[in-house]
């Protein structure tokens, strides 16, 4: 049942549990309370809120994900901190790049089928987003989900701050539309889903974001979303499939360089929050198929001997020429793979979209029972 927020007093921000406690049962409150201290919450109309948490509870902290990838014998950074402001709107430009094929794909697929998906699932009133970014794809099937529906409550978790935007457009466009945002990471954001809107959902992954993660992260992460799936929810993960070398190797090294600025500007936010001294100049963008491991990798070549500074300690990494930073891979599936994934993370296919090309699979997932 969707907690009823009291309207916030003012327009500061505050810990949502203030508001949210009022409202759940204690057995609830006992276990939200923990989980919903971490978050700002504000609410900016009746049909918008919004919660914010960048701390992982237990994980590290940029500046120590930073240092253990860089000090490490092969160099890497975690993608997820692609995505400050200028990085999610780099990575919108890739996505209208002609080069970039998984977004307008992916894009058709829900054109094609999101009235379909909202019939099947009568039942469902909430959909969820992992990793949302411009929530332009998904507003395919809220627009078909309201076709038939008199409300529908949104709740879309993103580490970026886009979120304000996208959320702020949908409320805007959808007037039967409720959207609770939570700024935050996947694994902070999943646990409070429960806490806002206990009904049905339909969870989202799309943009092969599942392709950032290697096979054993996928199913970690796969099974950790069953966790607080229940047995009317469903799972639609978007899979980038296998496919002509040519066509992969082009989509990750665009002309009009979008992709090398997406990839650089990993560095330029390093120096900016942790007060680093990388030479933008003096890093080059690679990006290629690794037809054995079956995924695009994503490098920064350091093109001198070279050594940064990071940090008020001043830290050092030393670079050789030539040396690489890893700095994300994007896994490519066949139907096989999508399968074993399933299985080994406690689902099961209910239903699996794709285009005429077999470029892009949305793939519906259940609990398996
Ligand atoms: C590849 S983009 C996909 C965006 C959108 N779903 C689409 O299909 O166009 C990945 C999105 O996930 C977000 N993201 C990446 N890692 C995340 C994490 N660990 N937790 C929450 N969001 C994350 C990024 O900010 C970005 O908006």
């Amino acid at each position: 049942m969707k907690a009823q927020i009291p309207k916030p007093l003012s327009t500061i921000y505050m810990p949502n549990y203030l508001y949210l406690k009022i409202e759940l049962n204690p057995i609830d409150i006992k276990k939200s309370e923990n989980i919903l201290k971490k978050f700002n919450y504000h609410k900016y109309n009746e049909r918008l809120e919004i919660f914010t948490s960048l701390k992982l509870k237990k994980g590290k902290t940029f500046a120590e994900e930073v240092k253990n990838g860089l000090s490490a014998k092969n160099k890497s950074l975690p993608p997820k901190y692609f995505y400050d402001k200028t990085g999610s709107l780099l990575f919108e430009k890739i996505c209208k790049t002609k080069e970039y094929y998984p977004t307008v794909t992916e894009k058709k697929i829900l054109i094609a089928k999101a009235e379909e998906i909202s019939k099947k699932n009568m039942k469902i009133n909430l959909v969820t987003e992992l990793g949302s970014g411009s929530s332009e794809k998904s507003a395919y099937l809220i627009k078909a989900f309201l076709n038939e529906r008199n409300s529908l409550h949104y709740i879309p978790i993103d580490v970026s701050e886009i979120l304000y935007e996208s959320s702020l457009n949908l409320v805007k466009k959808y007037k039967k539309l409720s959207v609770s945002g939570i700024i935050s990471f996947y694994e902070n954001g999943i646990k409070l889903i429960k806490s806002i809107d206990d009904s049905p959902k339909l969870i989202l992954f799309l943009g092969s974001s599942i392709g950032n993660f290697t096979r054993k992260e996928s199913v970690k992460f796969l099974t950790n979303v069953s966790r607080f799936m229940n047995p009317d929810d469903r799972l639609l993960v978007g899979f980038d499939l296998i496919k002509d070398e040519n066509v992969l190797n082009n989509a990750y090294n665009d002309k009009d360089g979008y992709t090398k600025k997406f990839n650089l500007n990993i560095l330029k936010r390093i120096n900016r929050e942790l007060h680093a001294n990388f030479p933008l100049s003096k890093f080059s963008h690679k990006a290629f198929y690794n037809s054995n491991k079956k995924r695009i990798e994503m490098h920064l070549i350091a093109n001198d001997d070279l050594t940064v500074e990071i940090g008020d300690d001043k830290y050092k990494i030393n670079f050789t020429k030539g040396e690489s930073i890893h700095t994300e891979n994007s896994c490519k599936f066949n139907f096989d793979m999508i399968q074993d994934l399933a299985d080994q993370s406690g689902m099961k296919i209910s239903d699996q979209y794709t285009d005429n090309k077999n470029f892009f699979t949305i793939t519906s997932l259940t609990l398996k029972t």
